[in-house]
């Protein structure tokens, strides 16, 4: 059993992800958790892995000893306890809603809210931009996605101030949960007596008329919404803006973009905030590599190894924005890949548009080592962002 995910994994899990990828891509690890999985590294073994129906996310077939995921209690784990038809329901009462033709406004929106973020920002000043920025993107995103109302987004906002920042103590689980609940619960209410035409309005209107997402499903759907995806939404942002930083060279490539999609593609494969796929269940056994995976056994989906596998990525290791082939998994792959497709690369061009032609010349005031990582192994991100804008 192989312990790869300490202290510096988050950091640079790259020397690592590429030993395991070269010695047989699949191997039984620990996890920081305790339990152990199995971590599938190679490209064709995780898209494989992704699209393989007898890899399942219904925690309910995991067997006892292995790793079985984040703990969640009800109703906040239904989309973790979801039998596949149901997942399948519930991913279509949202799929039209996250559609690039649902979200054409967007284009015009996502400038707004980074520029309201920008604006308050002292252009002189060495400033965090995890602080002002990647954290509270997020949260004028999700209120604008879903419709929050004022006190909602303030209490996102909060929030997510309270478990994000660097300088953030150490939140209880139990009062971070009891947090989220509270604010699914004042949105879901407060959506339902102003009958809103907004997202979250026309999901709580498909509860009350068909029953479908169920209370508890609506309530896991905005857990999903709001919460978890939320804190990828900040490691992409500060991960792709450190990314630039550190590659000035790539400025010009950014700046000449007509269309800034390959250039946002390159920086979720080159990034890859979201570490890991959600973990799968073994449903049969299955042989992968070398190795039979035994049934009820748990597999970790590795996105960001796959996506520096030199035997689909020509120099992986390089940030390259103007990247001609670029499969990556960073968005996942198959029936659960990422909703916010659209929405994600439409804010994180916008955000990177913003920045470097505000501040063309911004440099870190630390050296990239000194940076702090989220300690995740999950998913990844710089704690914070410290730079002298100019
Ligand atoms: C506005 C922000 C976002 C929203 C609303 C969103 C929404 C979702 C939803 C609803 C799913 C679950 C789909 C399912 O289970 O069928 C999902 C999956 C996924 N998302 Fe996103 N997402 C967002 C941001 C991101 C970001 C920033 C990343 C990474 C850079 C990301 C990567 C993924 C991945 C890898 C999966 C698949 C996980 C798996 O296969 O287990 N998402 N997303």
């Amino acid at each position: 059993m192989q312990e790869v995910f300490d202290a510096e994994f988050a950091a640079d899990p790259w020397p690592v992800l590429d030993q395991l990828r070269r010695d047989g891509g699949v191997h039984r690890v620990r996890t920081p958790d305790g339990p152990p999985a199995w971590l599938v590294t190679r490209y064709d073994d995780v898209r494989a892995g992704l699209l393989d129906d007898r890899l399942t996310s219904d925690v309910r077939t995991a067997g006892r000893t292995d790793y079985r995921g984040f703990a969640v209690p009800p109703p906040l784990d239904a989309l973790l306890v979801t039998a596949p038809g149901d997942h399948a329901r519930l991913r279509k009462l949202v799929t039209g809603e996250l559609s690039p033709r649902r979200l054409t406004e967007w284009d015009r929106l996502a400038p707004l809210l980074v520029e309201s973020l920008l604006r308050k920002v002292d252009s002189d000043a060495e400033v965090d931009l995890v602080e002002r920025l990647a954290v509270p993107l997020p949260a004028a995103v999700l209120g604008e996605l879903l419709g929050l109302g004022s006190d909602e987004r303030e209490a996102l906002a909060v929030w997510a101030n309270s478990t994000l920042l660097a300088s953030a103590a150490p939140p209880r689980a139990r009062d971070t949960l009891a947090t989220m609940q509270s604010i699914i619960t004042a949105a879901t209410e407060q959506a339902r007596a102003e009958r809103a035409d907004t997202l979250l309005g026309r999901l709580v209107a498909a509860h009350d008329d068909t029953g479908s997402p169920s209370t508890e499903e609506l309530a896991g759907l905005l857990f999903y919404l709001l919460f978890v995806w939320y804190e990828v939404l900040t490691d992409l942002l500060a991960g792709s803006i450190l990314a630039l930083l550190n590659h000035p060279d790539q400025l010009p490539a950014l700046h000449s973009a007509s269309n800034m999609l390959p250039a946002v593609e390159e920086l979720l494969r080159y990034v890859s905030p979201q570490v890991l796929a959600g973990p799968r269940f073994a449903t049969a056994d299955i042989g992968f590599g070398d190795y039979t995976i035994r049934s009820g056994q748990t597999v970790l989906l590795c996105l960001a190894a796959a996506n520096h596998d030199p035997r689909v990525f020509t120099r992986p290791g390089e940030l390259d924005l103007g990247r001609k082939r670029n499969p990556h998994l960073g968005l996942g792959y198959g029936i659960h890949s990422c909703l916010g497709t659209a929405l994600v690369r439409t804010i994180t061009g916008a955000t990177l548009d913003a920045v470097f032609t505000r501040w063309p010349g911004t440099t870190l005031t630390v050296s990239p080592r000194e940076i702090v990582w989220r300690s995740g192994f999950r998913h990844r991100g710089p704690l914070t962002l410290p730079v002298k804008l100019g």
